[in-house]
């Protein structure tokens, strides 16, 4: 094909179906090519399959040979906050101290314009480093900080959706934002930056606690005024939180009625958590189209709760699941790490619903949709968070026409005895089969991080290399 500009070689992984709809045969969801060709144009996909029946419709194009790896879409962060990169690992409380102790005064740093451009450079680099190459962000309620994300976002050319925090209450005065300037602030960013380049933007509630009914009423006017922009907020994180909220809006009866009855809950809504959701709350959610964002690294760290993932991906109502670091409520910007303690969280689930101890009903299938194969996590991480998000007709896997974000995996990088341990599921050239590949990455999540991700490219270009090599042993 004419004008096609680069041709990547190397062995792809990605998905073409959620793994929960192929419980006992989940490879059905996935595609694996041991030698594959991915042509690039400005940007986009034009062409993906074999090399072998690929190249012949490219015979003067160069070829990039990425050999001994493995390459996958890049990673989505579904829930994210761009002004806590430089506080992750705050010691000693659970959300509502943790907020007024170290985050709210870090935050207020923000509206200073060359604090937020540094670390929107420190941001960018940490994401990309883990091979997340599409985000859903938090910045503050100062519009300079949400100028500088997107400004950032678009010299790396990243496909980002974020927007101005809404919080007129629980924070110190100078991060509070009156509902009207709020919404004008919103007005302008959204006509500056949503669909500029790659930018994308969320009307961002803050939480229920820090948010009046008059600020959910002017989200919900931008909302009617701006549909096709997306809502990110966060929802029934931990008991204190939920407590707050229900004082806040006693004519709710739960959480999730909060976002009803302000008319934000449906397609292109995130909230970040949902660890105490009812069942019947995510079965409204999965009505709705609505996503969660299930962020275990932070569940874990501020004590919040375990994300009940084997309910929220019931067949009969499936709730829309992307994946999130919390940065800096999780203490990794890494989606490998993520998805570590996802599994771990999975886990510990089904302790609960065991019986031995706490006792719950116990029920096998959820139990098993709790378990985290290679194949969930890694759709989680690409296609599914996409599919979360409402980006999925844009990026997630290696469909013609979609974005060329991809990440160039090192199975063997990563801890002392990491080759050691991948030998027993493959020797010397890499996988040759779906499940061996799926065997490697599922070695990468659970004893990797992100000295696994060798390159990410973004729109088809490297934008990061790691410089440090893996210790050959
Ligand atoms: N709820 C409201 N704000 C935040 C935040 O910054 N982080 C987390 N984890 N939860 C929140
Ligand atoms: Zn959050």
């Amino acid at each position: 094909m004419a004008g096609a500009s680069c041709a990547i070689r190397g062995t792809f992984f990605d998905f073409i179906d959620d793994p929960w709809k192929h419980i006992g045969h989940e490879q059905d969801a996935a595609r694996f090519i041991h030698d594959g060709l991915l042509v690039v144009k400005d940007g986009v996909i034009v062409d993906f399959g074999t090399f072998a029946d690929v190249s012949l419709h490219y015979p003067n194009l160069p070829v990039t040979r990425l050999p001994n790896r493995l390459i996958l879409p890049g990673f989505i962060d579904g829930h994210i906050h761009f002004p806590q990169v430089r506080v992750p690992g705050a010691y000693g409380n659970q959300l509502l101290d943790w907020l007024q102790t170290w985050i709210f005064p870090e935050e207020l740093k923000y509206s200073d314009r060359d604090y937020a451009r540094t670390s929107a450079r420190y941001f960018f680099d940490a994401l990309l480093s883990g091979g997340t190459t599409t985000c859903l962000a938090f910045t503050t309620s100062s519009p300079v900080s949400t100028e500088e994300f997107f400004d950032e976002a678009a010299r790396r050319n990243v496909r980002v959706i974020a927007g101005l925090t809404g919080i007129d209450r629980f924070a110190p005065d100078d991060l509070l934002i009156t509902p009207d300037e709020f919404y004008s602030e919103s007005q302008r960013l959204i006509e500056r930056y949503h669909r500029k380049g790659r930018n994308l933007y969320a009307i961002t509630p803050r939480f229920a606690v820090g948010c009046s009914g008059e600020m959910m009423d002017r989200c919900r006017q931008l909302k009617l005024e701006h549909n096709d922009c997306w809502i990110n907020t966060h929802i029934s994180e931990n008991p204190s939180e939920i407590r707050t909220a229900h004082y806040h809006f006693p004519g709710c009866d739960d959480y999730t009625h909060v976002h009803e009855k302000h008319g934000l809950l449906g397609p292109k809504f995130t909230a970040g958590h949902g660890v105490w959701l009812s069942n019947d709350e995510l079965r409204r959610f999965s009505k709705a189209g609505a996503a969660i964002a299930f962020c275990p690294l932070s569940n874990l760290f501020l004590g919040s709760g375990l994300f009940r993932l084997g309910r929220a991906t019931d067949p009969d109502n499936p709730v829309r699941i992307t994946l999130g670091s919390d940065m800096g409520g999780g203490n990794a910007f890494s989606l490998v790490r993520v998805l570590e303690e996802a599994y771990k969280v999975g886990m510990c689930n089904n302790t609960m619903l065991d019986g031995s101890v706490n006792p719950r009903d116990k029920d096998l299938a959820e139990a098993e949709r709790n378990k985290l194969s290679p194949y969930r996590a890694f759709y989680l991480a690409t296609l599914g968070g996409a599919h979360a998000l409402y980006l999925d007709d844009m990026l997630g896997n290696f469909d013609k026409g979609k974005e060329a974000d991809f990440i160039v995996v090192d199975w063997n990088a990563g801890q002392h005895a990491m080759r050691w341990r991948q030998s027993l599921i493959v020797e010397g050239a890499g996988p040759e089969t779906i499940e061996q590949a799926a065997q490697l990455m599922f070695g990468v999540m659970t004893i990797g991080d992100d000295r696994n991700i060798d390159e990410t490219w973004v729109a088809g270009k490297r934008s990061y290399k790691k410089t440090v090599e893996a210790p050959q042993f």
